[in-house]
């Protein structure tokens, strides 16, 4: 797909409903409204760790030379390896994230996360608590970034967009044996819907005519079933536009072999991490990639490589993935016409073979960060002439409006008053017994109960009341009581599982308990395999 003119390589039109080009006049403005028409826009602008501060240095320089500094102010705060140091876990200080959510907008370089110590990713942290729910990242073939898709003239134009917020991203994690670790994998209607309707509206607004769906639905019937599902249901208010889904596993082969038949894919957090980035390979690496981190009241836009501590300070760094990010920045806050003038003087400065040392053709000499960015700003004002070049519209006006400040955390829901009853539950036991020693006293424990033992299984597989030899268990079990022939669901509450629970407890330490439950008439869980 060739870029369409006055659409530009890197695209963001303001894509949600609470954002508008223009500003309502029936009623009164908003501080928020003021302050996106007063003629600077304020942009919380964190720098970062590593090369993070040469890239940015670099790409203000640019946007200083194209203008933009009289139109949009950059408001510094501390966030990264600096505050980690001072001992803060969240990486962030409280100035700065009043100052983010004051701006509604973060403009951030590459930040460490720090090993050991208890400090988590400052990047991830950012995204969960501001509910930038949708990560948009763009990949497209770029003239003088020589891969081996571009030597065979195959032009690669495609976005991922990854769920942000949920999956093991929540980094909730337990020890629950000597030998087991879990991570729990979350998944959300609601949090599935956000992505999904950002989706398939983002594709509307760029022409995108084609939407897939990656996942793993064939395992995790569940979890990836629910994305899939949400996918399917949210593509019904967007018939214009061919909603299919691939498995993540077969996406990966096609994105290799043949990557130019897919448009936009959007997947679940972990799935859409790892995807993007062999996208980025596609199209020279993630010096090339930008990202947005987009929420309904906060969007954060970052370049999607990290801190690079191997070649930090030596002034040799790409800033293009920050700058990209930044036009999509621009874009988002309506400045079009600034984002064309750079991208066509950053794609003019690309296919001179101008390059850093990281990418481009080795026989000319790698240039340094600031020479790179100078290049661009000489070509301020040029067209590309191997690639179509992206139309300047005549004017643009910042727009920013945001939707009112929320008084707290709020509850999104998507199915509401379903009919639920408790049927029995799963309870997980760290024990090195045998499975047939284990199912012994479980079943004595069950006796005096609603329910019955009905299946023991260790890694997810079943090993009572029928297994292999073969099958290996580690010292973790799931025991399964559900409820015994002739006892009617919804009869009792589920004290009657937690007293269960509770008697297992006097015999063996419980790691943790699942509450097992019919949603409308539907089991809400799993079956082991081998069930
Ligand atoms: P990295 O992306 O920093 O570096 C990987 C390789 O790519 C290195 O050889 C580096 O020199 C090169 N590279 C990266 N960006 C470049 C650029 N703009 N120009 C030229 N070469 C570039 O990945 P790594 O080494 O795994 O991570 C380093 C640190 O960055 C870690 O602490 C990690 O947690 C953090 N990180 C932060 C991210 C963010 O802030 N969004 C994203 C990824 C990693």
């Amino acid at each position: 797909m060739l870029p369409v003119p006055g659409r530009g390589v890197y695209p963001f039109p303001p894509a949600l409903s609470n954002r508008t080009r223009t500003r309502p006049t029936h009623k009164a403005l908003s501080p928020h409204e003021i302050r996106a028409m007063s003629a600077h826009l304020t942009i919380a602008l964190a720098p970062g760790d590593g090369i993070g501060p040469e890239i940015m240095n670099a790409t203000l320089d640019l946007f200083k030379a194209a203008g933009i500094l009289d139109r949009l102010a950059f408001v510094p705060v501390e966030m990264g390896s600096s505050v980690f140091a001072k001992g803060n876990t969240r990486g962030m200080t409280d100035e700065a994230i009043r100052t983010v959510e004051d701006c509604g907008i973060l403009f951030k370089g590459p930040m460490g996360t720090p090993t050991g110590g208890g400090g988590k990713s400052i990047n991830v942290t950012a995204r969960k608590m501001w509910n930038a729910h949708s990560n948009f990242r763009v990949f497209k073939t770029l003239p003088g970034v020589h891969t081996a898709y571009s030597k065979a003239g195959i032009h690669i134009d495609m976005s991922v967009v990854r769920e942000n917020i949920e999956d093991t991203y929540g980094g909730v994690e337990h020890r629950l044996s000597n030998d087991m670790i879990q991570c729990k994998r979350l998944i959300s209607a609601p949090g599935s819907d956000e992505v999904h309707r950002f989706a398939f509206q983002t594709a509307r607004k760029l022409g995108v005519k084609k939407v897939h769906c990656g996942h793993k639905a064939n395992i995790m019937k569940m979890t990836d079933g629910l994305f899939l599902d949400r996918f399917k249901h949210i593509a019904k208010d967007f018939p214009e536009i061919e909603a299919g889904d691939v498995i993540v596993d077969a996406l990966c082969m096609n994105l290799v072999v043949r990557p130019q038949q897919y448009q936009m894919i959007v997947l679940p957090n972990l799935q859409g991490d790892i995807v993007s980035d062999l996208c980025a390979g596609l199209v020279g690496g993630l010096g090339f990639a930008p990202s947005a981190n987009i929420g309904n009241h906060i969007s954060i836009f970052e370049a999607v490589h990290g801190t690079a501590p191997d070649i930090a300070g030596k002034g040799i760094a790409n800033p293009t993935s920050l700058i990209l990010s930044g036009l999509m920045m621009l874009r988002h806050v309506c400045m079009g016409r600034e984002a064309a003038t750079l991208e066509n003087a950053l794609l003019t400065t690309l296919e001179s073979g101008v390059h850093t040392g990281d990418f481009g053709d080795n026989s000319t000499p790698a240039v340094g960060t600031q020479a790179f960015v100078d290049a661009i700003k000489n070509n301020l004002g040029n067209t590309p002439k191997t690639v179509p070049a992206v139309e300047v519209p005549s004017a643009s006006e910042t727009c920013f409006i945001r939707a009112p400040k929320p008084t707290g955390p709020q509850v999104i829901r998507t199915f509401k008053n379903l009919v639920t009853h408790p049927v029995g539950c799963d309870i997980y036991l760290d024990t090195a017994l045998s499975p047939l020693a284990l199912a012994e006293e479980m079943q004595r424990a069950c006796v005096d109960t609603p329910f019955k033992l009905t299946v023991i299984s260790n890694r997810g597989t079943q090993v009572w009341p029928t297994g292999s030899v073969y099958t290996e268990c580690v010292d973790y079990y799931r025991v399964r009581f559900e409820l015994k022939d002739g006892v009617v669901p919804g009869t009792f509450g589920q004290s009657r599982c937690v007293a269960l629970m509770d008697k297992v407890a006097e015999m063996f330490t419980v790691c943790s308990y699942e509450l097992l439950r019919t949603f409308d008439g539907v089991k809400g869980y799993s079956l082991a395999q081998g069930q």
